[in-house]
């Protein structure tokens, strides 16, 4: 979600209201495995499109993007410099050694899902794979921060902290995107606190059992500054260099994070 509020009012979640959570989480992740075997070349982010919102609708559900703030399609398909927010369509074709980040929400019985993944279309560069990962990576980073009694930015440091200890490892200069990042989510799917992907630690609200997060780091395989296209929507790189993007919605407990978006 775009950088937009910073507000306290966190949505507490009951075990019950997270178990729902968790189907529109499994639901989500189903669509994206299913998307991620139909992304080969010669394919458009439009017949992805197609196939996500009958994914979604067969399973009694709804697109939870299609007609958000005026949003035209059901997932977000970003194609190499595209960073968020791409919309798909049959115009474009999937080619060999693209990178494309699909975004994927659904909203079942009420409650929502937000997942994306960066997918590898045919032979892609060793320096894009290891881009995709450092992503991957940070976002697990922050997943693992995402615990009882830790503070808010606590997640975004160990995300900003991951990317630039895998710069190092892969010999980049990665950016991190700054007008976009995580988000609160539940009944809705963009709920307060809004999550940077970068930060000093022990700033923010003390995460609590029943919180639920999206967490949705962006990193761009050089500056990060974004500039967003005629459509309205969609965010690419002003260098024009890759970015890639995941996230998984993520639930505070007594036991830990729990990933609500991974496959059943
Ligand atoms: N996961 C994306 C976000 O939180 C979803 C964008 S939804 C759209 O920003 F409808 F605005 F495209
Ligand atoms: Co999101």
């Amino acid at each position: 979600m775009v950088a937009r509020w910073r507000g306290r009012d966190i949505e507490l979640k009951t075990p019950a209201e997270i178990d729902a959570m968790r189907a529109a989480g499994a639901l989500v992740a189903r669509t994206l495995v299913a998307i991620t075997a139909k992304a080969e070349p010669g394919v458009s982010t439009g017949e992805l499109n197609d196939l996500a919102e009958q994914t979604i609708r067969e399973a009694g559900a709804e697109p939870s993007f299609l007609n958000y703030v005026g949003y035209p399609a059901s997932i977000c398909a970003s194609v190499n410099e595209q960073i968020v927010h791409g919309i798909p369509s049959k115009a474009q074709v999937l080619a060999d050694g693209d990178i494309v980040s699909i975004d994927c929400g659904a909203v079942l019985e009420g409650w929502h899902g937000d997942a994306a993944v960066t997918i590898a279309v045919g032979a892609v560069s060793e320096a894009d794979l290891a881009l995709s990962k450092t992503c991957e990576e940070s976002m697990y980073a922050g997943v693992s921060a995402a615990l009882v009694g830790n503070r808010l930015s606590d997640i975004s440091h160990a995300i900003q902290n991951s990317i630039e200890a895998a710069a190092k490892r892969d010999g980049a200069d990665y950016g991190i995107v700054a007008g976009f990042g995580g988000h609160g989510i539940g009944r809705q799917m963009h709920m307060d606190p809004f999550l940077p992907n970068f930060g000093d630690p022990g700033h923010g609200p003390r995460l609590r059992p029943g919180m639920a997060l999206a967490i949705e780091p962006m990193v761009t395989a050089g500056d990060p500054d974004t500039i967003e296209l005629d459509d309205g929507w969609t965010i690419v790189t002003a260098d024009g260099k890759r970015a890639v993007h995941w996230e998984h919605t993520v639930a505070i407990t007594e036991d830990g994070p729990k990933i609500l978006t991974l496959p059943v």
